[in-house]
């Protein structure tokens, strides 16, 4: 098929690199022009596993390229895909405007009939909104809603072994073509839901906010923990093993953070708001969510003797997550805006999202290229992305580098991924979240 993908980011690059791997003519749209021209030249915006051996050969083949506008023979295309950013608004809710925007160029562009694909995340009834902006063109244009479901870090994969793939449409002809397009991803399975436009946008709201509601359940727990004495660790182990429950994104932490579920939560709230229906839970996961990452702070206060002043605390993992760039709504963002507004500095280390979180703070922060430069004369060291390469450090390099004052140097570990008493028996001190203090 010939396809368009509109917006060359985590989705739409994803997208329409794996649509060009299976045969597919794809055109990735973006109006950031820098985007294109770094990608001309070969420069991937996004760091993703896989992700560039993929599109560098698919551009060698010639079935993908990367434009600002949509020229001939792709105002032909088969299927239109609308992959640009919805950001929260103000008021938390999802701004559509963008998506608007593609579906108006597109009415503007098509010269036969086709199917526009929805695979940004919008709020339920977006779909209808759009399919009025299309009924405009002088070809047949049907949306279908087809949320997107990849996670960052394991895009590739997610791809290309789906565990699901949903699409809200009205017409048993853009049903067919979907089946058509995703059937190379079904060979082992059948894991297409099909449903109608609305439930197919619900479902993306969902599941995210499932999700975050499962983090902000544990880590509303590990502050229990905290309180109690109770072992965070323990206890995620008795709940899991119930098979109702599962032990998989049971894990308590510095909160969730990226593009996707904190926007996602607080639009499914929004969207309930707007239509009269409290969305008790979804508020809730969020607003459990911010008092996490206060937690999260006091403990570094209290661990530096309560006052921040002057005190360097360095920042292992940058990124929301391991194995991104992706530093939106990282807690990486929160904690440093936080520990900066009480007076400290800020050193950080990241394996790919240094730059990102550097263009975010500019000279308020430094990053250093290598993780143990960053403890350099540092009082605490805290670990907020559980990256491959931080799980088994040398703890005694760590105390070399790290200033001791009258207080040993401090590890906050807000993955609960070290073990206190390597840590302690390295001479410093530990911190996880919700794990009773260690004792010798
Ligand atoms: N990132 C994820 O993990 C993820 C996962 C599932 C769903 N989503 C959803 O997918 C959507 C895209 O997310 P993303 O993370 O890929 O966003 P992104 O910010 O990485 O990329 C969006 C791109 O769209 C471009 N763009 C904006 N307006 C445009 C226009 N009018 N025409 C062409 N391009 C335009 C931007 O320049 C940018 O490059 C969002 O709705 C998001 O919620 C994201």
């Amino acid at each position: 098929m010939r396809l368009v993908a509109f917006g060359v980011g985590y989705v739409g690059l994803v997208t329409g690199t794996g649509l060009s791997e299976l045969g597919h003519d794809v055109l990735c749209v973006d109006v950031n022009a820098q985007r294109v021209a770094d990608l001309h030249k070969g420069k991937i915006p996004i760091y993703e596993p896989g992700l560039s051996d993929l599109v560098r050969r698919n551009v060698t083949s010639k079935r993908l390229t990367f434009e600002t506008q949509v020229d001939a023979p792709y105002n032909e295309a088969d299927v239109y895909f609308i992959a640009v950013g919805t950001p929260p608004g103000e008021d938390g809710s999802a701004d559509v405007s963008a998506v608007f925007a593609v579906a108006n160029k597109i009415v503007e562009i098509a010269k036969r009939p086709a199917l526009v694909a929805m695979k940004s995340t919008v709020p339920v009834g977006t779909c209808d909104k759009v399919q009025a902006i299309l009924d405009n063109a002088k070809v047949r244009l049907e949306v279908v809603s087809n949320p997107e479901f990849l996670k960052e870090g394991t895009a590739v994969e997610d791809f290309f072994k789906p565990d699901r793939i949903v699409v809200g449409a009205r017409s048993e002809e853009a049903k067919q073509k979907l089946r058509e397009l995703y059937a190379p991803l079904q060979l082992s399975g059948d894991r297409m839901v099909i449903t109608d436009p609305r439930s197919s946008e619900l479902i993306k709201y969902a599941s995210n906010t499932a999700l975050a509601m499962r983090v902000s359940f544990m880590n509303e727990l590990s502050r229990l923990c905290h309180a109690t004495g109770a072992d965070i660790h323990a206890v995620r182990s008795g709940m899991g093993s119930d098979s109702r429950i599962g032990r998989r994104f049971l894990y308590a932490g510095p909160g969730y953070g990226g593009s996707c579920f904190p926007k996602d939560v607080q639009a499914l709230a929004m969207l309930g708001r707007s239509h009269g229906v409290e969305m008790v839970l979804a508020e809730s996961t969020h607003r459990v969510n911010e008092a996490q990452a206060v937690f999260l702070m006091s403990l570094v206060e209290e661990g530096l003797g309560g006052n921040l002043a002057g005190r360097t605390v360095a920042l292992w993992g940058l990124s929301f997550k391991p194995e991104t760039d992706d530093v939106r709504e990282s807690p990486s963002i929160k904690v440093t805006e936080a520990l900066l507004s009480k007076g400290a500095k800020v050193v950080g280390h990241d394996p790919e999202g240094s730059a990102n979180f550097a263009a975010h703070f500019g000279d308020r922060v430094r990053v250093t290229e290598a993780d143990y430069d960053a403890l350099e004369g540092a009082d605490a060291l805290i670990l907020l992305t559980e990256w491959r390469s931080y799980r088994a450090p040398n703890f005694g390099e760590i105390k070399r580098r790290m200033r001791s004052s009258e207080q040993l140097p401090l590890l906050l570990d807000s993955r609960n991924i070290w073990r206190p008493q390597d840590i302690v028996k390295a001479g410093m001190r530990y911190q996880g979240i919700g794990i009773p203090p260690y004792q010798a």
